[in-house]
């Protein structure tokens, strides 16, 4: 299966396309994963990308088409991918299509999960990612394990950069300049499946399941 995930940030995209993944057995391709580890490792796409990440502008578009570009080719997404943060703007949607034509496939569905701004801010600024394992937490909702538990697998639990108030205020104005018009343009070619993203964490998975269960 090929999917896109869709949704405001923090509206548990990240979340849900694990568990998915894992389920289908295809890549869960991240572009802000990508560009958080290139950013960590201080590359030539790190160094570049870093202030618009942290600032929460979108990255320039030929960096990100790159990186999807060169993922997309790899063996382990021949048979199917979850791509999570691409496309992020109709530039993006419109190079997508070709890139995957060339590459003789097609996109299944593009789930769009729905969320309020309210509840968006909540989830950011409660946000926690291990450092080793890139898991993420809420300090409310899913909090991190007990830093004793986790020694032998060295976790080191840490607040995003761009989790910061200015940020996310920053990262909502963007998604609905950007991004919000893709719900549109997807609803019309007839991949969009909207979920409800407001619930706990398993009753979101189990909405997904359910509308994704009726396409397949
Ligand atoms: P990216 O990493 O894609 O960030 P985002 O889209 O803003 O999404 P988030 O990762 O913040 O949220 P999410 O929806 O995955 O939520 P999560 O599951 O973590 O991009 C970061 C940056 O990279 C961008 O700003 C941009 O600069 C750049 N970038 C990336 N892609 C790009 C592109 N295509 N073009 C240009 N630039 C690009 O959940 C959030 C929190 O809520 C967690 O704490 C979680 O535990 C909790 N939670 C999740 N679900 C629930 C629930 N149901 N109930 C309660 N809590 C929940």
């Amino acid at each position: 299966m090929r999917l896109v995930f869709l949704g405001p940030p923090g509206a548990g995209k990240g979340t849900q396309a694990t568990r998915l993944a894992n389920e289908l057995g295809i890549p869960h391709i991240s572009t802000g994963e990508i560009l958080r580890a290139a950013i960590a490792r201080s590359t030539p796409t790190g160094i570049e990308a870093k202030a618009y990440v942290d600032g929460g502008e979108l990255v320039p578009f030929a960096i990100v088409l790159r990186l999807v570009e060169d993922r997309l080719q790899e063996d382990d997404a021949r048979d199917g991918w979850l791509l999570d943060g691409f496309p992020r703007n109709l530039e993006q949607a419109h190079a997508l299509e070709p890139l995957i034509e060339k590459l003789g496939q097609n996109l299944d569905h593009v789930v769009f999960f729905e969320v309020s701004d309210d509840e968006v801010v909540r989830r950011l600024s409660g946000r926690r990612v291990c450092k080793t394992c890139s898991e993420t937490f809420h300090l409310e909702f899913s909090p991190p394990p007990d830093p004793q538990d986790c020694a032998p697998r060295q976790c080191e639990i840490f607040q995003r950069s761009d989790d910061s108030e200015d940020s996310i205020r920053n990262r909502l104005e963007v998604y609905s300049r950007e991004t919000d018009p893709l719900v549109g343009h997807y609803q019309e070619s007839g991949l969009l499946v909207t979920v409800s993203g407001s619930g706990p964490i398993d009753e979101v998975e189990s909405a997904l399941r359910e509308a994704l269960g009726h396409r397949r």
